[in-house]
């Protein structure tokens, strides 16, 4: 149902829901997961328990939380068939492409085994799903490289099994490096849920039809796909690329001011936060963690992308328009400090935000006053008129 109701700040908004899962305060840089402060999740937990408390509501106690992770870990593996499918994309085909047509597949496989109205056929679903992605992602990223798939080992922890499927080989087993596991099971908790956004709200959408979750939530990663969404990690570090180096700064700025340009300073601005981004302060600070133990000193990149920021900063243009840095700015420099392909950023914001689809299908699923959603439109086409024949026509 849409409904208005009156921000603090004084102005009206339209609500497309209510829900219980997160809260953002655009005006004070605020975002909470089930009450709590991203701050203290992305420094204090994991993305599993994070998980589970998205879904769940609670934190886990510890038995609930071996149990979780027994439940997602033991579901990790995609049905054999399944690499047939990836087979049949180009090697050069985009992995977001990939990964929203194999998970929408996975209706093909469970289909019959979704009871919407059973809470813990739900949760069983939920852990699926929740599994598999990464198993996806990286078969997806294995088939770009024309390598063999490697397969998820139930003794490794999520990140850490991500990071060995995607960059195992055979004849090099890859060595967990528990930093970079660690900065990438960060980056997934700052992703995993963000209130309405386009994606979540595709996926509230789809779901309201009855629809399996797993279409749903290729739904959300077809949203997600799209340069002013989740695309804007990987046309953050195109951009960055494009501009090259400092000197370039101040052109690239008077191009994202002008009106007639149609560069944009990707990785800026957003439609709820008018002040800093939460999540962009925590991305920067694990940035310098990130280089640092790989010793990268000085990356280039990095210094572009801060470059960036102070300059725009002291613009009257983005000052005025409230543009700061979001979630998108500097999560792809972590990303391809771990070895992570730019084309495959997108893929890993689909992998963070998983749980949040998940949760936010679950919550909407479970409420008995849901019903279909129909956004309606202010019609400003033709008024009535009658039909001409076409021998009539002029
Ligand atoms: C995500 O919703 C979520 O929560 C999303 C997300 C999540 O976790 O799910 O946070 C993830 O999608 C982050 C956003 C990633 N996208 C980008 O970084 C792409 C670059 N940003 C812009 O495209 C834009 O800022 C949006 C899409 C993010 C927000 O668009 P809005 O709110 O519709 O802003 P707008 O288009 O109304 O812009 C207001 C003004 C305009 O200028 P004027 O017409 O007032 O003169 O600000 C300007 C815009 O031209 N502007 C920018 C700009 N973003 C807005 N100018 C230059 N560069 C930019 N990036």
């Amino acid at each position: 149902e849409f409904g208005y109701f009156t921000y603090d700040a004084g102005f009206t908004s339209t609500a497309s829901c209510r829900s219980d899962i997160t809260f953002i305060d655009g005006e004070n840089g605020i975002l909470l997961y089930r009450g709590y402060p991203i701050e203290e999740l992305a420094e204090n937990s994991n993305f599993l328990e994070v998980s589970y408390l998205l879904l769940h509501g609670e934190l886990p106690t510890k038995d609930e939380l071996d149990q979780f992770n027994r439940a997602v870990t033991e579901h990790a593996m995609i049905n054999e068939s399944l690499k047939d499918f990836f087979d049949g994309f180009h090697y050069n085909a985009h992995p977001m492409a990939m990964l929203t047509g194999v998970v929408a597949s996975l209706s093909a496989f469970y289909h019959d085994a979704i009871k919407l109205g059973d809470p813990r056929n739900r949760m069983l679903t939920c852990h699926r799903v929740l599994a598999k992605m990464p198993t996806i992602a990286a078969a997806a990223y294995k088939h770009m490289a024309g390598e063999p798939f490697v397969y998820p080992l139930n003794r490794l922890y999520y990140t850490e099994n991500l990071l060995n499927m995607l960059f195992s080989r055979p004849t090099e087993p890859y060595e967990i490096n528990p930093i970079h596991a660690r900065a990438l099971d960060q980056l997934l908790i700052l992703h995993a849920d963000h209130e309405q956004n386009a994606s979540t709200s595709t996926v509230r959408l789809a779901s309201s039809t009855g629809t399996n979750p797993f279409a749903s939530i290729a739904c959300g990663c077809a949203a997600l796909w799209g340069p002013a969404h989740g695309g804007a990690n990987e046309a953050v570090l195109n951009m960055l690329h494009e501009i090259g180096d400092i000197s370039q700064v101040p052109k690239y700025i008077d191009k994202a001011k002008d009106k007639d340009d149609p560069f944009r300073l990707m990785g800026f601005g957003h439609r709820v936060y008018k002040n800093f981004d939460p999540r962009a302060r925590i991305i920067r600070k694990t940035c310098h963690e990130v280089l640092n133990d790989l010793g990268i000193e000085n990356d280039p990149q990095l210094e572009l992308a801060m470059e960036l920021e102070e300059r725009a900063l002291e613009d009257d243009y983005f000052v005025e328009r409230k543009l700061y840095p979001n979630v998108d700015f500097y999560s792809g420099i972590i990303y391809r400090a771990l070895g992570i392909p730019t084309d495959f950023f997108t893929v890993m914001f689909a992998l963070g935000r998983t749980p949040g689809w998940l949760a936010q299908w679950n919550e909407m699923v479970a409420d008995p006053e849901q019903r279909i959603g129909r956004p309606r439109q202010l019609y400003t086409g033709a008024a009535r008129r009658e039909y001409i024949p076409v021998d009539q026509r002029k």
